[in-house]
């Protein structure tokens, strides 16, 4: 991974007093609300944007209908990612015949696909500001424009993304906190956008992410997750990843998790590290996407079904607790049958606690959406069918399997379901709901595993005698 420039203090300044410049005017948003969709990284960076606009003297505003300024964060993984974001933005501009003031703002990974700014400012030149992944840092810049020269401002940069230090943040969660590592991917799997849209892969320094850790540690982080495209190929200072999180084990940050991987780089070291650190948590997301060797072949996605199931044997010699989840897509061009069944059996025999499946979705630019695709869509469909259910039956076998033992849940929110009972997971990564109040909210808490349902567990708290 080559080094990449850091945007430069200088540029940070300016975007701060652009922040004041905001803050300043009379006619302004007074309220904001951001709609993340797709990843944790989009996730990460509207803390980020609320952060920016709380700092040009902004409030969040939780009712959508009801913000001065509205923002999409942006996904375009697959293409209803998409229709869902455009279709969103078309009933802005129905809000807007009622609200002329209000300001929408559009961004993240769907407006940096090549041309679709182009596409949005003729469509619909009601959004008022277009910007993409490589200049989010700029948004008091455009803010600002918007409300001063009082017309649009779409501005999407084609150069690849530069490291950015030292944005404002509003951080979703006291005890949980998520810490961008690396941005970017090198990997063009054949199906995938994301190298389009989030350039080429860059990560930032130990010191910086180091750094992050101790403030967050200093502000109550109990768990960190660290993200990247595909964090095994960090080199941040010329040091690896597994060197990265044994600097960060050291903190004492009572849990950390990372995601995403890649099963070509994940390297012995890093396998070894869930066998030594204390505060890396059982649990990995590794997506295989496919059981065939060619399909995989075809996604280049450089490894083998053979290689895959090395890594998992592996990985549970090491930490045979360990949790395991998967991505896995449905469908690629050219998929046989009896291709699509190896991916049924290597789900039957690598048992992960959970997939996330996809059925294939070409987009545009990409080398899979040239590939000739014959299997109709109902039939992708069935296919999805047989593997959700496979990997139901898995996961709740998986979660049965928890049934009696005591585990430490980091308590998260109150459940949605009850009022009177909390959530929060286990080290291995499974949701626990039990009766309690709010007031365990970002708290450790002993629990006994009593039933489990089809996605969650239940349990109780272990009052300790002593
Ligand atoms: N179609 C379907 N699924 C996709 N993914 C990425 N690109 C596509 C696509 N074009 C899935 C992969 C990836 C996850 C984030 O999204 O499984 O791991
Ligand atoms: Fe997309 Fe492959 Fe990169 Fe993951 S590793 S972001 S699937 S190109």
């Amino acid at each position: 991974m080559k080094e990449r420039p850091i945007v430069s203090d200088q540029e940070m300044l300016r975007q701060q007093e652009f922040m004041k410049l905001v803050k300043a005017l009379d006619a302004r948003p007074q309220s904001y609300h951001i709609v993340s969709m797709g990843c944790q990284m989009n996730e990460r960076d509207s803390e980020s944007i609320a952060g920016m606009l709380n700092e040009m003297g902004m409030r969040h505003e939780p009712v959508r209908e009801q913000a001065d300024l509205i923002l999409y964060n942006t996904c375009c993984v697959r293409e209803n990612a998409e229709n869902k974001a455009l279709g969103n933005v078309i009933w802005l501009k129905e809000l807007k015949k009622d609200k002329p003031e209000l300001m929408i703002c559009v961004g993240g990974c769907m407006t940096q696909e090549k041309g679709m700014a182009a596409m949005m400012k003729r469509r619909y030149p009601f959004i008022d500001l277009v910007y993409g992944t490589h200049n989010l840092y700029k948004l008091p810049e455009y803010i600002y424009r918007v409300l001063t020269e009082k017309r649009p401002v779409v501005e999407v940069m084609d150069i690849d993304g530069e490291v950015v230090e030292g944005m404002p943040e509003a951080r979703k969660s006291r005890f949980s906190a998520f810490v961008n590592i690396m941005y970017g991917c090198d990997n063009f799997c054949t199906y995938c956008i994301v190298p389009y849209v989030r350039g080429r892969e860059r990560s930032r320094t130990p010191e910086a992410v180091i750094a992050e850790c101790l403030r967050l540690q200093d502000e109550g982080a109990q768990e960190i997750m660290l993200l990247g495209q595909n964090v095994n190929s960090y080199r941040g200072g010329g040091a690896a990843f597994a060197e990265l999180l044994y600097r960060i084990d050291k903190l004492g940050i009572p849990r950390i998790r990372f995601m995403t991987s890649h099963p070509k780089d994940l390297s012995d070291e890093l396998i070894a590290a869930f066998g030594e650190l204390e505060h890396l948590m059982p649990q990995l997301h590794l997506p295989v996407q496919a059981g065939s060797d060619e399909v995989l072949r075809r996604m280049n996605r450089s490894y083998s079904r053979e290689h895959y199931l090395a890594l998992v044997e592996k990985l549970r010699e090491m930490c045979p607790e360990i949790g395991l989840t998967s991505d896995i897509i449905v469908g690629f061009p050219g998929e046989t049958l009896s291709q699509f069944e190896e991916t049924l059996s290597l789900v039957s025999a690598v048992r992960f606690d959970a997939a996330y499946t996809f059925i294939y979705s070409p987009r545009a630019g990409t080398r899979a959406a040239a590939y000739p695709d014959e299997t109709p869509y109902a039939v992708k469909s069935e296919r999805i069918q047989r593997l959700i259910d496979l990997q139901q039956a898995i996961s709740l076998e998986v979660l049965e399997k928890q049934v009696g033992k005591r585990e430490r849940v980091l308590v998260e929110a109150v459940s949605t379901r009850d009022s009177a009972s909390v959530g929060g997971k286990t080290p291995r990564g499974h949701m626990v709901n039990f009766p309690g109040g709010a007031e365990l909210i970002g708290k450790f808490v002993d629990v006994e595993i009593t039933s489990a349902g089809r996605n969650t567990l239940r349990g109780r708290q272990i009052i300790s005698e002593a």
